[in-house]
């Protein structure tokens, strides 16, 4: 069963999204939506901030998004949602995880280029104009700024221990260099650290701190965006 939809409907109803809004965001959202690796990640094992679901964290910053949008002219709804959409694609559920990496190669850093990945091979209808695919992966990248991202250069190798490794491989050659273009910018060190080029990943980011904020519900969380361990949630899913 297809379970986005009744979420999508609580929140147009948090937000007090009038009936002509929600058929604009829907029609520009609902292929991702339906999408089973979306499906997936609006429920368990899928947390993203404390107890709430990535999906469901998705789709807020995509209406946060859209309410952005509309204050600001001369911007691409359509990308700027499609940005919110594809963000936090990332592969596994990061809290928790148990596994060790390397500082710059943890979930914080590299999250935005697993998402870039999956997206271009899940979502290629998505890609079929140079511009708007360098608007998208340029957004999805930067989504953290004012924290960096991982820089990517090669597929050659797992350097950034990408959970996603094999995908990487299946991603088009063109968007496999947005990426690396994108990633590299404003470069120190093993980072990249600058916000997107375009008005639509920019206004996405802010999105995303908003609802991020909101969505962090106390000490662990917070903690564990740095840790990556969330103690109250292992506490919480064993009641
Ligand atoms: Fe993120
Ligand atoms: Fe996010």
């Amino acid at each position: 069963m297809k379970t986005g939809i009744d979420v999508l409907d609580k929140l147009f109803d948090k937000y007090k999204i009038p009936n002509s809004d929600r058929i604009i965001i829907f029609d520009s959202i609902k292929n991702i939506l339906l999408h089973d690796e979306f499906q997936r990640r609006l429920k368990d094992p899928f947390y993203h901030h404390g107890n709430i679901m990535l999906g469901e964290h998705i789709l807020q910053d995509v209406i946060v998004t859209y309410l952005l949008c509309k204050k600001n002219g001369n911007i691409n709804i359509s990308y700027a949602l499609k940005i919110a959409m594809m963000h936090d694609l990332y592969t596994r559920p990061w809290q928790n995880s148990g596994v060790k990496k390397e500082f710059f190669h943890r979930h914080g850093f590299v999250h935005p280029i697993e998402a870039v990945i999956n997206s271009s091979v899940w979502f290629q209808d998505e890609f079929n104009d140079s511009k708007k695919s360098e608007i998208i992966i340029d957004g999805i990248v930067h989504h953290m700024y004012p924290l960096p991202v991982t820089s990517y250069n090669s597929y050659d190798e797992n350097i950034l221990q990408l959970y996603n490794y094999e995908l990487s491989k299946r991603v088009r050659p063109d968007l496999r260099e947005i990426l690396i273009d994108s990633s590299n910018r404003s470069r120190i060190g093993e980072v990249s650290l600058t916000r997107s080029k375009f008005k639509e990943g920019r206004i996405m980011s802010f999105a995303d701190k908003i609802v991020s904020i909101s969505d962090i519900d106390g000490t662990d969380s917070i903690t564990s965006l740095i840790t990556g361990k969330n103690k109250r949630l292992l506490k919480n899913r064993m009641i």
